[in-house]
């Protein structure tokens, strides 16, 4: 016996697929809801009623971040022989906020509205004089700028002197390194140093899930490049970062690259690009590509004391490198894969619902199933997985009928589903079940390994 989609065989399935072009309203619920269901994002501290604003990655949800890290990583480490990585540390003094300019410029502006008591930010309010919460007009308080950064103190007393610092960027980690990494890693510009890794904000209105967090994950590179090469380099990282998103999955029509105006730009920047991403609530950013010029070079140099330049030999000339920054969230790209691969299709009678996800993001690759709970198939299948878990991360799963746990399986984006059945102990041959066209085909199991590796590398 083989197995096949629910109890009909595949080939004959209806598949009404959804119009690609109306966005789904309720998109953003059905994805809050499928990753408490699956096991992807739990809100944190949920015994206890929850925490706000806060998130934990859940067994299939810590998979997924990590493929996106990775692939980010592929892309702007590994790839490249001009970046190198850098795992800089969390906690850090309140020199490094104060040459960087966050001490002073890191804030929002902040009102309260004397009606309701709700907090807003000013600058994100749709009409300045209304509260968004309870509807009351003229009720705002003066706007106060508000720091974001999280402090707290280093060792047993409290007070000043022992301040430190929760980092709200990676990206001041590359900049205090810089002369460290240009000596050890004999890099000369243009090169880059990149860094994975949590960051921290104190944000007045988190929500929208995970797009907007107070603790999060960043990807960041810091590109360092002879001054009179700065255009060139912020123009090729703009579109090199945009085609990373493609690459991965994301479709051309629900990505944008928006320069900034004038009035956007932060405190460093000489310009800066946001790749912006079609979510329900419109275009937002999931990331900003800056030309930072030489500020945060100059500014460590200033405050610390030492030289942070580069002397070209060739040209006996001596430099402060300029920065290009593409600065992305793990997080929130993971949400914005999340969505951009939610789809639902009529098969038969039945609502199929399948993250149509890019094999390097889905959280794993493989599934093995055997088709009952004997022994006679489950010792076989398990042997099947230890031998394709060495190469690919699968899962395996036993529990109810086969249809159930291929929905469970699309439902999470796994590529390809392989079914143990009673033939298989005769033919040494397995079913393989393809996520998105859900076509079958028998392989033998001793090609298994080759197939998957042309389709999954
Ligand atoms: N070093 C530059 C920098 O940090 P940013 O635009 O403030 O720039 C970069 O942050 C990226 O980090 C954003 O594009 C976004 O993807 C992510 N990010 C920023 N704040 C976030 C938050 N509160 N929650 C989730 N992701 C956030």
């Amino acid at each position: 016996m083989s197995a096949s989609d629910d109890s009909s065989p595949v080939s004959s399935d209806p598949v009404v697929a959804a119009d690609p072009g109306a966005p789904d309203p309720d998109l953003f619920d059905k994805i809050v809801n499928l990753s408490k269901r699956r096991g992807i994002v739990f809100p944190s501290a949920e015994i206890y009623g929850g925490f706000r604003s806060t998130y934990d990655y859940g067994p299939v949800g810590v998979l997924m971040l990590r493929n996106v890290k990775d692939a980010w990583w592929r892309s702007m480490v590994q790839k490249r022989h001009d970046v190198v990585g850098l795992d800089a540390s969390i906690l850090s003094p309140p020199a490094i906020w104060e040459a960087s300019g966050h001490l002073a410029n890191f804030t929002d502006p902040l009102v309260d509205c004397r009606s309701c008591g709700s907090r807003h930010r000013l600058d994100k309010l749709e009409d300045p004089d209304t509260c968004p919460t309870c509807g009351a007009t003229g009720q705002f308080t003066d706007p106060r700028q508000f720091n974001l950064m999280f402090k707290t103190h280093a060792g047993p007393v409290e007070g000043a002197g022992h301040e430190v610092f929760l980092r709200p960027e990676t990206a001041q980690g590359m900049f205090v390194n810089f002369a460290n990494i240009l000596y050890t890693s004999r890099k000369k510009p243009p090169f880059g140093i990149a860094q994975i890794g949590k960051s921290f904000r104190n944000e007045i209105t988190p929500g929208n899930f995970v797009f907007r967090t107070r603790e999060f994950e960043q990807m960041e590179l810091e590109f360092f490049v002879p001054p009179a090469d700065a255009t060139t380099w912020y123009e090729y990282w703009c579109q090199t970062r945009l085609q990373w998103y493609l690459d991965h999955g994301i479709p051309a029509e629900k990505l944008r690259l928006r320069a900034h105006d004038a009035d956007e730009l932060s405190h460093y920047s000489s310009g800066t690009s946001d790749v912006e991403y079609l979510f329900p609530w419109g275009w937002d950013e999931l990331e900003g590509i800056a030309n930072r010029g030489d500020f945060d070079l100059t500014q460590h140099a200033e405050h610390s004391g030492e030289k942070l330049e580069y002397f070209d030999q060739a040209n006996n000339e001596r430099y402060v490198p300029h920065v290009i920054e593409p600065a992305a969230g793990a997080t929130r790209t993971m949400m914005a894969f999340l969505m951009a691969a939610y789809d639902e299709e009529q098969v038969n009678d039945d609502t199929r619902t399948v993250l149509r996800l890019h094999h390097r993001i889905a959280p794993y690759k493989v599934a093995v199933l055997p088709l009952s709970k004997k022994p006679d198939l489950v010792g076989p299948a398990t042997e099947l997985f230890s031998d394709l878990a060495e190469t690919w991360m699968c899962d395996y799963d036993e529990t109810q009928a086969i249809g159930k746990r291929y929905r469970r399986q699309d439902e999470i984006g796994t590529p390809y589903c392989v079914t143990y059945d009673f033939d298989s102990l005769v033919d040494q041959a397995v079913t393989v079940r393809e996520r998105d066209s859900m076509e079958q085909v028998r392989l033998p199991i001793a090609e298994l390994h080759a197939w998957l590796a042309e389709r999954l590398t």
